[in-house]
């Protein structure tokens, strides 16, 4: 289905605070977004239900991080005014549509799933019993998505499967029941480095685990330990005078992540941008520890306002509460209104009016003749 409009939804899981991957990858993307002015509506989930999908024991851990999750999106700079935040299980309709859409999936598909599928090495399902929800979350983010007639959906790299797995859905479900749901699109960070930023130890994935995250809600101290104490550089790289490399050096990572010629201007006018940086330290004389002081001015630039923001929401969570209940309440009618569009071409709608009583009244007569 066309709506003619620009609708975003995205969301996250509320396993923990988000992190600067998180930011980079996705968060300062949709502030930007929501600030374009291109979009008729921009919705961010809470997926608190999909978190519970490999964390049934522990309900206590996603109900904690429902309101660290919201502090980060208000201090990033997410605009309750703007963008509706809200959350995943207050949402009956989405449980409905995952329902519906899980018999238009088989278990061969989910099982090609590559983000799941490395999801459950990492889990240890494969050895310890896979949950069926957390096997099928795909089907239920098909739900989130289609649910708020998203045609734009901005994501990190790892959800393309789901993206991807949700346009299958939606074609096969347009096709059997008539023309009902928008089929969305994925939108992913143009830079590469924002795509997926490695954790501080250089490993692929900021984990809480591995203790290689920076948070959006560390303080200075925190992050000055995380860059200086475990950051990698360059092993070759012994004295200043020495040629450095640039392969796996975390700090340029971070630096073609985050950086931008201002930046340089404020704190190393030294070189006018990046390359001419990256070009120093190839050639040699340029020490890790000048480039660990760069970054750590260019992570305070971006980390210090949404520090102060989070200050102030976290001084008021019972207007955090109300922002939430909200946008919860709005997207109540948005989800109720598609589960409603869905159950109409599905036939499946029996209470909406009386018409079916004669349609099954001419059928038993038919029956009888
Ligand atoms: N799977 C996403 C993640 O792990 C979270 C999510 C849930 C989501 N529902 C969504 C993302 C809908 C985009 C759209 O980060």
């Amino acid at each position: 289905m066309d709506t003619k409009k620009n609708i975003i939804l995205t969301g996250d899981r509320p396993t923990g605070r988000l992190h600067l991957g998180h930011y980079v990858g996705s968060l300062k993307r949709r502030v930007e977004l929501q600030n374009s002015g291109k979009f008729d509506a921009i919705n961010i989930l809470i997926a608190d239900d999909q978190a519970l999908t490999d964390n049934a024991d522990n309900p206590a851990k996603i109900r904690d991080n429902m309101i660290q999750v919201a502090l980060d999106y208000l201090s990033v700079g997410i605009d309750p005014k703007k963008s509706t935040i809200c959350v995943q299980s207050a949402l009956p309709a989405l449980h409905a549509l995952t329902f519906y859409y899980m018999n238009l999936v088989t278990t061969a598909r989910l099982s090609r799933n590559p983000t799941v599928k490395a999801e459950i090495q990492m889990r240890g399902f494969a050895d310890e019993g896979l949950p069926a929800g957390f096997f099928s979350y795909p089907v239920s983010q098909a739900a989130d998505i289609t649910a708020f007639d998203a045609n734009v959906v901005p994501v990190g790299e790892d959800q393309l499967p789901m993206i991807e797995q949700t346009r299958e859905i939606v074609e096969k479900f347009n096709k059997i029941y008539g023309d009902t749901l928008v089929l969305p699109k994925a939108m992913i960070p143009e830079n590469e480095t924002q795509r997926r930023l490695p954790g501080v130890d250089g490993k692929a994935k900021m984990s809480k685990s591995l203790g290689n995250c920076i948070y959006l809600s560390d303080d200075v101290k925190t992050v000055k330990k995380q860059v200086n104490g475990k950051m990698f550089t360059d092993p070759q790289h012994l004295r200043i005078e020495d040629p450095g490399h640039l392969e796996g050096n975390v700090v340029f990572t971070y630096l073609d992540a985050l950086c931008t010629d201002a930046h340089f201007a404020e704190f190393l006018p030294d070189y006018a941008n990046l390359d001419e940086m990256k070009a120093h330290y190839q050639r040699g004389g340029l020490g890790d520890g000048t480039c660990k002081k760069f970054l750590i001015n260019v992570l305070e630039s971006e980390l210090a306002p949404i520090r102060a923001e989070r200050a102030k929401w976290e001084a008021d969570i019972d207007t955090v509460y109300d922002i939430l209940r909200e946008g919860t309440a709005k997207a109540t009618e948005i989800t109720n209104a598609t589960l409603t569009r869905v159950r109409k071409a599905m036939r499946i709608n029996y209470f909406d009016d009386r018409a079916i009583v004669k349609e099954w009244e001419a059928l038993l007569r038919a029956a009888k003749q």
